[in-house]
């Protein structure tokens, strides 16, 4: 794999003129930062991300689940309006929904609260509905390298297929908001309902062409540091060690 990968579509640096101070960029840790005496929220550790425009005030929540009215009074505390939420994937940590028989806020939740659009991936947009129980009219599909614009700020759609069909990772401002496809030593499972490990290990490989000094903002708190780089990430993470989809597969496949 090269680290220097010349991949025109895939590149971290985004054309966004809202770099330095206008650039708004927050890593949540549910449980600890926000929806603090919530069991579940305290034992899935799931991060969430608020993006935004300081000069327009404008932001958008990556994966809103368990407590969405605190995410946007945190928003409102920051100065910061909530304009969209985007969607990592279908699972109910990330955008509400039933898990384990516990029902956990998310994204229908936010939507009695603010009328904003759920951005989610074509292919995941049915998972979502379902297990969200949102209406379709509330979604906006987008397709694979679709830009998100948030004031000046552009955020890029990378789908990652693997984890569920329309898992998508989220690169802007020389980041990647990986959801639960790429953690900092693993990645998602891939034998949950939708997975799929051959497309993992295609997913794991495009991220991998990213350049070395991408910071990996994963979808969970599954090792001791919050987030590293691309770099640090390849030297560590074992998913990322495999040079072949039979390699990988025999390894990881579920
Ligand atoms: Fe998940």
């Amino acid at each position: 794999m090269n680290a220097q990968g010349n991949d025109a579509v895939l590149s971290s640096q985004s054309a966004t003129a809202a770099g330095g101070d206008r650039f708004y960029f927050r890593q949540l840790l549910a449980g600890r930062d926000f929806a603090k005496r919530d069991p579940i929220a305290r034992q899935m550790v799931n991060f969430v991300y608020l993006i935004g425009d300081r000069e327009t005030g404008e932001a958008v929540a990556v994966d809103p689940a368990y407590a969405p009215d605190e995410l946007i009074e945190l928003l409102e505390t920051d100065g910061m309006r909530l304009v969209g939420a985007l969607a990592t994937h279908y699972h109910a940590d990330h955008v509400g929904g039933n898990l384990f028989g516990y029902e956990i806020a998310g994204v229908t939740a936010l939507l009695e609260q603010v009328s904003v659009p759920i951005h989610v991936q074509r292919d995941e947009s049915r998972w979502v509905e379902r297990a969200a129980g949102v209406s379709r009219g509330d979604l906006v599909e987008h397709d694979a390298d679709d830009v998100v614009g948030v004031g000046k700020v552009r955020i890029r759609l990378v789908h990652t297929p693997g984890h569920t069909p329309g898992s998508q990772c989220f690169l802007v401002e020389g980041r990647l908001v990986a959801g639960d496809t790429l953690f900092l030593n693993g990645c998602g499972r891939t034998d949950l309902p939708g997975s799929d490990p051959a497309a993992m290990y295609e997913s794991l490989m495009r991220l991998a062409r990213l350049p070395d000094d991408t910071v990996v903002y994963p979808g969970h708190l599954y090792s001791e540091d919050p987030f590293a780089t691309l770099g640090e990430t390849k030297r560590w993470n074992p998913v990322l060690a495999p040079r072949t989809a039979e390699q990988w597969l025999r390894a990881f496949g579920a």
